[in-house]
């Protein structure tokens, strides 16, 4: 397992790979690594043979007030967990002056209208952050496939409009999310939660499997308000829970959906505070969809 840090050997290693006719997988990552980050390497190995992990905590995608300093960071400790799980042929982990050598940022990439729901209008400016980074990380690692999880199911569809729209050569896996013995989502953020906290957690899970079910299993048009409510009466279970969003859109556009048909692929989504910590949870679901597996097994 390598580690670079510059910008131009990391450039150098890419282009050698590819010119010895291998397949280049890229997995970003902000470090503090967990087994969501993981299953995102283990999908990576399957989809090329030459693995690149990268591990940087990129200010641009941090808002005032947010945790860009509190951030959790263990680069030692990533390393073990890379060098146990084998098969990462890169890691590329560089200083901020390499990823935003000209300083302050001035070039962005930015994906209208899919930041307009859910986290964008409550992270201003994070989603740019992040198509920013993204394409500055394919600049350098130069991947034929991008490697994210669904856990962050906004990113995830932004950047995959992002790379389609402009023409980036990049495939887009998705790996499903990872989640806790007792249901609650992977997530970095989750060392942030007291023990209490970190107890009720896990109905951000409870409040996506009450959807998921009620989505699954749409045998008619449905009101979106019904799961919503649904999901908000499963997250009162948690008195410390503070739901920032909770809703139902479209699986590629994101837009609020009025009503749930099936055979439509929808995405049930929420913010939850705990506290300081927020965590999202959500899933992307096809209506009718355990009809349709019911029927199957007849
Ligand atoms: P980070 O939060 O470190 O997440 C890195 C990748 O791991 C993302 O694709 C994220 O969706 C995925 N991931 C996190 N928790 C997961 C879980 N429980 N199950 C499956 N996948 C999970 O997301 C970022 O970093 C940054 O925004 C980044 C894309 C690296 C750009 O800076």
């Amino acid at each position: 397992m390598k580690m670079i840090q510059t910008a131009e050997a990391m450039q150098s290693e890419a282009d050698e790979a590819r010119r010895a006719g291998r397949r280049l997988a890229l997995v970003p990552t902000m470090g503090a690594l967990h087994d969501g980050h993981c299953a995102l390497v283990r999908r990576a190995k399957k989809e090329a043979d030459h693995v690149t992990v990268s591990i940087f905590v990129n200010p641009a995608q941090f808002g005032p007030g947010e945790d860009l300093d509190a951030y959790p960071r263990d680069l030692d400790g990533d390393l073990d967990t890379l060098e146990t799980l084998g098969g990462v042929d890169v890691v590329f982990a560089p200083p901020a002056e390499e990823m935003y050598p000209l300083g302050a940022p001035q070039a962005w990439v930015e994906v209208e209208g899919l930041v307009d729901t859910l986290n964008g209008p409550h992270r201003p400016g994070h989603f740019r952050g992040v198509t920013t980074v993204v394409t500055k990380l394919f600049h350098l690692c130069r991947p034929h496939v991008g490697v994210f999880g669904e856990k962050d199911a906004q990113q995830f569809v932004i950047l995959r409009r992002m790379t389609e729209e402009l023409h980036f050569g990049v495939e887009i896996a998705g790996v499903p999310t990872q989640r806790e013995a007792d249901g609650l989502a992977c997530s970095s953020r989750n060392e942030y939660l007291s023990q209490e906290e970190r107890a009720q957690a896990p109905v951000l899970a409870e409040a996506v499997c009450a959807a998921h079910g009620l989505i699954a299993g749409t045998t008619e048009e449905q009101p979106a308000e019904a799961v919503v409510g649904q999901m908000r009466d499963a997250l009162a279970e948690a008195p410390l829970a503070e739901p920032q969003y909770v809703a139902v859109v479209g699986a590629r556009d994101l837009q609020p959906v009025e009503t749930i048909a099936p055979g439509q692929d929808v995405l049930a989504a929420m913010a939850v505070f705990f506290g300081d910590t927020r965590l999202i949870d959500n899933a992307f679901v096809t209506a009718g969809s355990q009809e349709e597996a019911e029927k199957g097994e007849r």
